[in-house]
């Protein structure tokens, strides 16, 4: 007799940035088991081409294949944008990008003026406003990259005033199109959520890819059978550097054992 196959879902990112995606699954899903991947030895991923987006996002699946993954979560938003059509049509198992969830949710939510944040790869692919377009067609989608947030978010600059000030300059130009619903488009965004909050002011929603992507996994393994096997939970890096895991642990707010992801 055999036992169920307990769902073992793989996640990766372009480095320490889709942990934001692990802590959502941690506090939805606790006994989830999972496999982390950070592609950080290659990182960033927000300014390269499709083409080297794909052949790294592959690896990555790849990598997660091998180490017993049965679904994909696809945490980049840049690698969402540039090869989650590329990653679904090529392999047979399940994939979740950021991009289609968070936009169903900002489309549904919006009275139909949609903001949209990200790396200059993410905003560049159109990606976000495509998806956005399907779910709400007469929605009218501004899009602005926002590259120096991640480096600040990775030295949780969360609250300094630099921070705030950058912050106000990207939003300027998405304030004065008078959106009501603005995309937290790439992984270290909703770590800035409550000063994006405050900049943008109040009465916008903010729409965060990470929550709306769990919600899908959610309801996926919900139609999957319990498995009876010990939770895994597993970190590589192709790079395991001490201050990425210095930084997953400070975000995460658990003790991670971080292993070299060799490919
Ligand atoms: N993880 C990337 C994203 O969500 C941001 C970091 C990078 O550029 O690699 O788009």
């Amino acid at each position: 007799m055999g036992q169920d196959r307990i769902a073992m879902i793989g996640i990766f990112d372009s480095g320490v940035g889709g942990l934001t995606v692990v802590k959502e699954l941690r506090q939805r899903l606790p006994h989830a088991s999972f496999i982390y991947l950070g592609d950080n030895a290659r990182t960033p991923y927000g300014n390269r081409s499709q083409e080297i987006i794909r052949q790294y996002s592959a690896e990555d699946v790849d990598f997660l294949i091998s180490k017993g993954a049965t679904a994909i979560v696809v945490a980049c938003n840049t690698a969402s944008a540039l090869a989650g059509d590329y990653l679904k049509e090529k392999y047979d198992l399940p994939i979740f990008e950021v991009i289609t969830p968070a936009a169903e949710a900002a489309a549904k939510g919006s009275a139909g003026r949609v903001g949209v944040i990200g790396t200059r790869g993410t905003i560049g692919s159109g990606a976000y406003e495509k998806a956005i377009k399907n779910f709400k067609q007469s929605a009218e989608v501004f899009s602005q990259a926002c590259p120096l947030l991640v480096p600040l978010a990775e030295e949780n600059w969360f609250s300094r005033a630099e921070t705030k000030m950058i912050i106000r300059s990207y939003l300027q130009p998405l304030k004065v199109k008078s959106i009501d619903t603005l995309i937290l488009g790439c992984t270290h965004y909703p770590l800035l959520k409550k000063n994006i909050q405050a900049k943008i002011g109040n009465r916008i929603k903010l729409v965060d890819p990470a929550e709306e992507v769990i919600n899908k996994l959610v309801e996926y393994l919900a139609s999957q059978p319990n498995g009876t096997s010990e939770q895994i939970m597993e970190f590589y890096a192709t790079d395991p550097a001490a201050r990425f895991k210095e930084i997953g642990e400070g975000w995460l707010k658990e003790k991670i054992t971080l292993k070299k992801a060799g490919f």
